[in-house]
């Protein structure tokens, strides 16, 4: 029992239904449950130190950023779906999909998240997060290109994973450790499903290739992509919805800031990296090895129409028609 990493694949060559794609999704989702009050039970904090403090400051926070991205990925998955149903009902299965797991499992998961840094936060005797604080994360996601946001996600997700894992790796207190692995395990099968949803849509020509290398790209392009988080010059703004690296505490003084071998350390970015190759090649089927080649074949992906042609072209044909990104 896994994610089903190949949707159109499954749907063309296996005969799988929705409602195939969605039990999986249910008995994956049920085989991996956990519970944060069973692990925290009557558990105390036994050794946490200054850089789990502030890891926990941040990661509390940006949990609270994943439940505007999960509820906008319901509905628009479901309103394309319902869009292209009639030209292009293997697209409309892989957007019924994703956006089936994000209004069930994902939100339902990220919500462990949210409670459980939450918690693990006021144990460290730092003060809750406030009602004002809390409802300013919950502004709307936008609405864009559904292939190019379950890209982003896909690299959010990594970056979590990578972050948390790190964490996991160097405290010291146990409970801390066990918390920080369940949910870096989490966030890699959430990684996982939305690189198949990325794929999917390629693959059955909803969106062209340039979406996800574009997105790919922009994540992580030198000196601005957004694995370099607070060390920007300049942060984006925007209206109503919060990210994560837009709220990273750089004051020292505050004992709350992260240090650099949490959050950008050469090593911790060469893993971000790969991890994000890797992303690439599981959803185009493009292999790169380093930025500058990441580069070049989005680049080439906005000039050469081959580059965008399906890999497995099962759908061909209907990616002219319907492809709703134009
Ligand atoms: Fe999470
Ligand atoms: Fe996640």
């Amino acid at each position: 029992m896994s994610v089903i990493t190949n949707i159109v694949e499954k749907i063309t060559r296996e005969d799988y239904t929705l409602t195939d794609i969605l039990r999986a999704q249910q008995a994956y989702h049920e085989k991996r449950r956990w519970s944060i009050h069973e692990v925290i039970s009557e558990r105390k904090l036994t050794s946490f130190s200054q850089r789990d403090r502030a890891a926990l400051w941040h990661a509390a926070r940006a949990e609270l950023t994943t439940q505007p991205a999960g509820i906008r990925m319901a509905v628009q998955g479901v309103q394309l779906a319902q869009q292209i149903e009639d030209d292009n009902p293997l697209g409309a299965m892989v957007l019924q999909a994703a956006a089936a797991w994000s209004a069930r499992y994902w939100l339902e998961e990220e919500a462990h998240h949210e409670v459980a840094y939450g918690l693990l936060l006021e144990m460290t005797g730092l003060p809750p997060i406030e009602h004002d604080e809390l409802v300013e994360h919950r502004g709307f996601f936008p609405e864009d290109n559904y292939a190019r946001v379950c890209m982003l996600q896909a690299c959010v997700e990594m970056e979590a994973c990578a972050t948390y894992g790190q964490v996991a790796k160097t405290t010291s207190d146990p409970l801390v450790r066990e918390i920080f692995s369940n949910i870096a395990r989490d966030e890699s099968q959430h990684r996982q499903y939305f690189v198949s949803f990325a794929r999917g849509l390629l693959e059955s020509g909803v969106y062209p290739v340039k979406d996800v290398l574009a997105m790919a790209y922009t994540w992580v392009r030198p000196g601005a992509g957004e694995t370099h988080g607070s060390t920007r010059k300049q942060q984006s703004k925007r209206q109503g919805f919060v990210n994560w690296w837009e709220r990273v505490n750089t004051d020292e003084e505050s004992g709350l800031a992260l240090a650099d071998e949490q959050i950008r350390s050469s090593n911790l970015q060469a893993t971000k990296e790969r991890s994000l190759f890797a992303a690439v090649f599981e959803a185009t089927g493009i292999k790169v090895n380093s930025i500058s080649e990441l580069e070049r074949a989005y680049f080439k992906s906005l000039t050469q129409p081959d580059t965008n042609r399906l890999r497995y072209s099962i759908n061909q044909g209907t990616s002219e028609q319907v492809c709703v990104a134009q």
